[in-house]
């Protein structure tokens, strides 16, 4: 029936419009107030077998628009109620209000809550926040414990519990610091989160200095405990423990089996916020999360082998990677970073891409590769491989690398990978620019490292730099950079048996098998989780 007032009209409309827009805003009053009424009585008598006859009990102290209604309308509400309740029992949240999966729900909250007020984390006058609460049972439970000042939050509202979020999803719609607690629950709802990040920024937003956050997770290794908590800048982990699940909730996707949960509770520092950055002092002590997964790792290879290409190559197969151990999922970003990454087919496309396992996540690609000759076919994959066309060295300077063109050094290894023998190593003197010796850029790796991902990324490496990882690893450690990755895959030069020659070491590397197994087991003594690769 609406149409467009021309123009002139649109003056003359207002006037007559008033009382019909006070009659709509009466009536739309009218049928909420009837709404909230009937769910009420339903609630009331289905649930919990009692009469509602106690006038105000029967409502939820609501929010201030109720005021509205002024007396008249809720006595006549009142009246009303009993007849429509049929009318509206329909309604799918009033089905979902009396179901029994959701007092069911509430009970488990009820039984969390009560279990932090003990704690003395949670107390009746705590202003709280649910979120990511779709249905907002947690906050039903929060009011049942007496704790009035609760809401809930969530992608799309459900009055009267729970309130929308804004920005497309993304902005909790309160001031900073608003509330002394905050819960995020759900059954480990958390776990498919993808960008969990974003909503650990808002939370630490909203959250008060010195408030108490708890959050639900199923999380059940160290690692991702650890990655998780890291998430959260604004806060200091307090303690975590496990408790059962609750099973059967309405939008669990497991329902049936048991779950375990972790709950963790966090506080929100006075001062500030945490910064994580690698180099800092706690990356000297190697924490426990780190050793555990070294632990695990596959045993290093302690004896010199003799037939290298097979036995190196062949361990590949033994290798525990990261992501088969623990859950990966509370990082920010994922990263692999190819140091001498020669041709995309070398390992990023016939091995990081096809076997590495990603546990789903989409990894940013760094590859890191002087030699011009491996260049071109970068500029075909530039999407999702970042070309940095530079040696990894220790400080920024142009050095002198020889270009290895002899082409009867282990040619069996090499040779299948693109233009193999053209392999660069450093010269020490400046001398000698001739054919054979190349200048090119290098730069600080561990300062670009330090600059381009967080403590909070996912961060895996390959590292095949013809004998400069005797350089590159110890400056790692020196300027605390070491602590930003969490998987290394080297491969470690040294004067190896040849395959050509029986009974003769490569003349290439001066480095023994020892030191290369000293610079494995210093890796994984400071808690790096590192792996020969061939
Ligand atoms: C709220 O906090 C955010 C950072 O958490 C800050 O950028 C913003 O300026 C703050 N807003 C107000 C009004 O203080
Ligand atoms: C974590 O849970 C998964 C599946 O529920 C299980 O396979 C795995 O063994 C658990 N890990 C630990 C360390 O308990
Ligand atoms: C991986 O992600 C895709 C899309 O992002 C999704 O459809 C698929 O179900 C996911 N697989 C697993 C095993 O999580
Ligand atoms: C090295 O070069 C990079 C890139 O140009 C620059 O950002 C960085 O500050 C330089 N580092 C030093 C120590 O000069």
């Amino acid at each position: 029936m609406k149409k467009v007032p021309h123009s002139g009209e649109a003056v003359l409309m207002e006037l007559p419009a008033k009382p019909s827009f006070v009659r709509n805003f009466l009536v739309k009053i009218l049928v909420f107030c009837v709404f909230i009424f009937c769910f009420r009585f339903a609630y009331v008598v289905t649930i919990r077998g009692e009469s509602c006859d106690v006038g105000d009990f029967c409502f939820f102290s609501m929010p201030e628009s109720f005021n509205f209604a002024g007396t008249t309308t809720i006595a006549a509400v009142s009246s009303a109620a009993v007849v429509s309740t049929e009318a509206v029992s329909d309604d799918r949240k009033n089905i979902l209000y009396t179901s029994k999966n959701w007092r069911k729900s509430v009970q488990y909250y009820s039984s969390v809550f009560q279990d932090l007020i003990a704690e003395g984390f949670l107390s009746p006058e705590s202003k709280s926040l649910c979120v990511d609460t779709p249905l907002g049972q947690e906050v039903l439970a929060l009011k049942e414990l007496g704790i009035s000042d609760a809401v809930g939050v969530a992608k799309t509202a459900a009055k009267p519990l729970v309130v929308a979020m804004k920005n497309s999803g993304r902005r909790q719609p309160f001031e900073n610091n608003t509330f002394d607690f905050v819960f995020y629950g759900g059954g480990g709802r958390i776990d498919s989160l993808s960008k969990f990040e974003e909503i650990a920024v808002e939370i630490g937003r909203t959250l008060k200095p010195e408030g108490y956050l708890v959050i639900h997770s199923r999380t059940n290794d160290t690692y991702s405990l650890h990655s998780l908590i890291a998430l959260f800048n604004c806060c200091t982990f307090i303690k975590s423990r496990e408790i059962q699940g609750y099973i059967g909730d309405d939008n669990n996707v497991d329902d049936g089996s048991s779950v375990m949960i972790r709950e963790v509770v966090m506080k929100k520092e006075e001062f500030g916020s945490i910064v994580y950055s690698g180099g800092s002092k706690e990356c000297s002590v190697v924490p426990g999360y780190k050793q555990e997964i070294v632990r695990k790792a596959e045993v290093l290879i302690q004896v010199e082998p003799l037939k290298p290409w097979i036995t190196l190559k062949k361990n590949i197969q033994n290798v525990k990677y990261l992501p088969s151990m623990v859950d990966i999922s509370f990082k920010s970003r994922y990263i692999y970073v190819d140091v001498g990454a020669r041709s995309y087919g070398s390992s990023i496309g016939s091995w990081f891409k096809k076997q590495y396992p990603k546990q789903n996540k989409t990894f940013e690609v760094y590859a890191i590769e002087a030699d011009k000759s491996f260049h071109k076919e970068y500029e075909a994959k530039k999407k999702w491989v970042n070309l940095l066309p530079y040696a990894a060295w220790v400080k920024n300077e142009s050095l002198f690398f020889e270009v290895n063109h002899d082409p009867g050094d282990d040619p069996e290894e090499k040779g299948s990978k693109g233009r193999g023998m053209g392999r660069i190593k450093p010269v020490q003197s400046h001398d000698g620019v001739s054919s054979g010796v190349d200048e090119i850029v290098g730069f600080d790796f561990a300062e670009w490292l330090k600059a381009t991902v967080t403590e909070r990324d996912f961060v895996v490496m390959k590292m095949d730099v013809e004998g400069t990882e005797f350089d590159l690893i110890p400056r790692l450690f020196e300027t605390g950079a070491i602590c930003l990755i969490d998987e290394i895959f080297l491969e470690c030069h040294y004067n190896r048996w040849q395959r050509c020659c029986p009974g003769e070491r490569s003349a290439k590397y001066e480095k023994t098998y020892d030191q290369c197994l000293d610079l494995f087991t210093s890796l994984r003594e400071r808690g790096v989780l590192v792996h020969q690769w061939w």
